[in-house]
């Protein structure tokens, strides 16, 4: 039963039709938990409309009834923000089947794409016409556009390309009283007072419901070349990043950063991968450089760079893939980390960021203190080290019980995000608020900011029904 009155699920119903509407337990059941599954909540029911009109209509019943909706795309989310609460009172707004392409304009470089449309759909559609769409992240099969304008996604390639804030020129917004913003322009310029569609990227659903986006293109890629190289330090990453950003310039277009201990994971739990070292090193970085030109001497670049790098003792040895075969391999050794991670039992997951060049200082000064009011847990620290993201992800100590580990899940959070704070950094550099860090944002944000943010939320949605209890 979905406690809503029967004239209500009839109005939704004759709106989004029988295939639009899930109000079966069975069938809501994969809309109610995260991909952890460390996120579960209940819905009265799952609402999939096909069309930003009815998205529109559906958004302005549940305004004038009082229900709040949770909007969810591929549910790929780290922090519970696609999750409803346990009150079973929400309804959740699922995208999904609104996945239509609909419009490329090669002369603007644009493409036009609705918001259910799958990531890696949208990368193939843009690669048929010759260009690359560069947002890349290890859920790209099973994200949406809409979610990853909702999160600003980041991903492996923002060194070069950007967040999903820089990817975009336009939007179409159900707002929370159903009311339909068209601002789907694919203007490069457009200075005409605030940037709307800016409030929504990284809104995390608090705001509206994206409906569609215009969203850049760019040039192919057709020179590539990746390597894997093993390091002695964490600052040797930061050394060496310098030096190849300095060399290759944007050609530098992935820089991912691993502790052994993450790669060890994905060794021990991730089908067909292989270490491609026979000795075993603290830190280990994947570079990959890129150019639109088809010969590009990427290879002499990457050596130059490499060659310099062990002679300054910075890089210790190093793989360059020599196949396409050999570029999936190393990737899925970095792709591996999250999933390899479940499998070591329960784990704190913290996207922090701090400055680049504090990257090393970050590690040493949290590590430290970690294991020493924490003896046992293990550290799996890793991310996109051009981008200042760390992925400091905890897991429980190796043969310990759950339990006592979960009972100190706040207080590591709370040593770990101090750090950050001494370190100028901020909480989430990636994954947003959603669930998992709304309390620590007001401890750890400023109070201006928030009040502001508090400001904007109360113009857009002052009835509260648009994504209650995330982000704010
Ligand atoms: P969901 O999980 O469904 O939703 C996320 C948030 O957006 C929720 O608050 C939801 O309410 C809101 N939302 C969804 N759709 C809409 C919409 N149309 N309108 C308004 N609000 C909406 N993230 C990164 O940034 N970088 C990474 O490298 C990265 N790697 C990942 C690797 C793995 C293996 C996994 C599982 C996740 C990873 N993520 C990463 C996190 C996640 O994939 C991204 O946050 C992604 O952008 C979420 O997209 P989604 O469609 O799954 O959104
Ligand atoms: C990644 O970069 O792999 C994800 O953002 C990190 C994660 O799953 O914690
Ligand atoms: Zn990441």
């Amino acid at each position: 039963m979905s406690g809503l009155p029967e004239s209500l699920i009839q109005a939704l119903q004759a709106v989004v039709g029988d295939s639009g509407l899930i109000t079966d337990a069975e069938r809501m059941h994969g809309y109610l938990s995260d991909w952890r599954n460390a996120y579960r909540g209940r819905a009265a029911l799952v609402l999939r409309p096909a069309t930003t009109d009815e998205v529109a209509q559906v958004v302005r019943l549940c305004h004038e009834a009082g229900v709040a909706i949770v909007p969810q795309g591929g549910n790929t989310g780290l922090c519970g923000g696609s999750i409803p609460d346990d009150s079973g009172a929400q309804v959740v707004l699922s995208l999904t089947r609104m996945a239509r392409i609909r419009a490329v304009d090669t002369g603007n470089e644009t493409i036009t794409v609705e918001a259910g449309v799958i990531l890696q759909r949208l990368q193939e559609a843009v690669a048929e016409v010759g260009r690359l769409f560069p947002l890349s992240l290890g859920a790209e099969g099973s994200c949406t556009v809409g979610g990853n304008l909702a999160t600003n996604a980041g991903g492996t390639a923002v060194l070069r390309y950007g967040n999903m804030r820089d990817l975009v020129l336009g939007l179409e917004v159900v707002l929370p009283d159903g009311r339909i913003w068209n601002g789907l322009r694919g203007l490069r310029k457009d200075n005409t007072g605030y940037d709307l569609k800016q409030l929504f990227i990284g809104a995390e659903g608090t705001l509206g419901i994206i409906t569609a986006a215009v969203l850049k293109l760019f040039p192919a890629v057709r020179s590539l070349t990746t390597a894997w190289v093993a390091l002695p330090s964490a600052q040797a990453a930061v050394e060496l990043i310098g030096q190849m950003r300095g060399l290759c310039g944007d050609r530098l277009t992935g820089f991912e950063l691993m502790s052994r201990q993450s790669v060890e994971f994905v060794l021990r739990h991730v089908a067909g991968v292989n270490d491609p070292f026979a000795e075993v090193y603290p830190w280990y970085v994947l570079i990959e450089l890129s150019d639109t030109q088809p010969d590009a001497s990427l290879n002499d670049m990457l050596e130059q760079g490499l060659g310099e790098a062990f002679e300054q003792g910075v890089a210790l040895d190093a793989v360059v893939a020599s196949s396409q075969a050999q570029v999936q391999a190393l990737w899925a050794l970095r792709e591996g980390i999250s999933q390899a991670q479940n499998h070591e039992g329960p784990s704190l997951k913290h996207d922090i960021s701090v400055p680049v060049s504090r990257i090393p200082a970050f590690i040493e000064a949290t590590d430290r203190r970690l294991l020493k009011d924490f003896p046992g847990v293990r550290i799996v620290a890793y991310g996109h080290v051009g981008d200042g993201n760390l992925h400091y992800n905890i897991s429980k100590p190796l043969a310990a019980d759950d339990a006592p580990f979960k009972a100190q899940h706040e207080a590591i959070m709370r040593l770990i995000y101090d750090s950050t704070a001494t370190f100028d950094g901020s909480i989430s550099a990636e994954h947003g608020l959603g669930q998992a860090k709304r309390e620590a944002a007001r401890r750890y944000k400023d109070p201006l900011e928030l009040e502001l943010m508090r400001a904007i939320k109360a113009t857009l949605d002052p009835t509260g029904l648009m994504n209650p209890g995330k982000l704010l």
